[in-house]
């Protein structure tokens, strides 16, 4: 009879080792914290930390479709991400327009299908033209889709999908999850399997509230400009050594 003492324990989550072949997370959401506290440990602006941490985007994107990952969602800028100095919000749109501009041509001949979280009505009307035009011209993509949170607030997104399913004229016998999830600003793509959290905090910060509920979450103290492949590799592994539940008990414990 299986009972406590015949489970092997666990190893710690330190020691997990990638295993290329063992199970991928097909959508993983990352809160690219640190940017700022990497630049001051180099007594360097927190801008210096912002482009730093675009930089990295490219080489994590990259270390992903080479893991097979298949959705990657990024939080670039926050609906409270507004009440920054209007220096470093004016900075986060600069780089975020810069980035679509130089990389745009270079992320669709590799495959990468461009999509957007957020409120794009909010922001300047000629990054929200550029931001369309990216998820227009790499529609037909598929070697990884890249899910730009951008303006993007978790209670927000549940708010516009409450708002779409009463003008849609739903009755609230037919609300289910179902449908608040094909309300929400990517109805198409799988719940996230990992959360990544870089800069060392343990929280979502209203990062995919609603469709994180059964994500296993990972937080590492590295800055995101330093998260590298190493990096990306050994939060998959702990991913890896992880029980998912889904809320419900082990096959062992009947
Ligand atoms: C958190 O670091 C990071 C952000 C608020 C913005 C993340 C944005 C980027 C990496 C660049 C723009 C995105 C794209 C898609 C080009 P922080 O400033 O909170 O760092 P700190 O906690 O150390 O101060």
């Amino acid at each position: 009879m299986p009972g406590i003492f015949s489970r092997t324990p666990k190893s710690s989550e330190a020691d997990a080792i990638f295993d290329p072949q063992g199970v991928i997370p097909g959508h993983v959401g990352i809160i690219m914290d640190g940017n700022g506290r990497w630049a001051r440990a180099r007594g360097l602006p927190r801008a210096a930390g912002h482009r730093a941490g675009t930089k990295n985007i490219r080489r994590v994107l990259t270390e992903s479709v080479e893991i097979g990952i298949k959705v990657l969602t990024i939080y670039a800028f926050s609906t409270e991400n507004w009440a920054r100095p209007k220096d470093e919000v004016d900075h986060l749109m600069r780089l975020i327009s810069q980035s679509i501009q130089e990389q745009l041509d270079d992320l669709d001949a590799n495959g990468v299908r461009i999509l957007h979280s957020g409120r794009l009505e909010e922001v300047n009307p000629s990054l929200q033209k550029e931001i369309r035009h990216a998820i227009d011209r790499t529609r037909h993509n598929d070697s990884i889709v890249l899910n730009v949170a951008f303006n993007y607030g978790g209670r927000a997104e549940i708010v516009d999908a409450i708002k779409e399913i009463m003008r849609e004229g739903i009755p609230p016998e037919e609300v289910t999850e179902e449908v608040v999830s094909q309300h929400l600003y990517t109805p198409d793509l799988p719940d996230p399997d990992l959360i990544i959290r870089t800069g060392g905090e343990f929280r979502l910060s209203n990062f995919l509230i609603w469709q994180a509920a059964y994500a296993e979450f990972y937080s590492t103290p590295v800055y995101w400009p330093d998260f590298d492949e190493a990096e990306l590799r050994k939060a998959v592994a702990v991913f890896q050594h992880r029980d998912r539940r889904f809320g419900k008990i082990e096959d062992t414990e009947r």
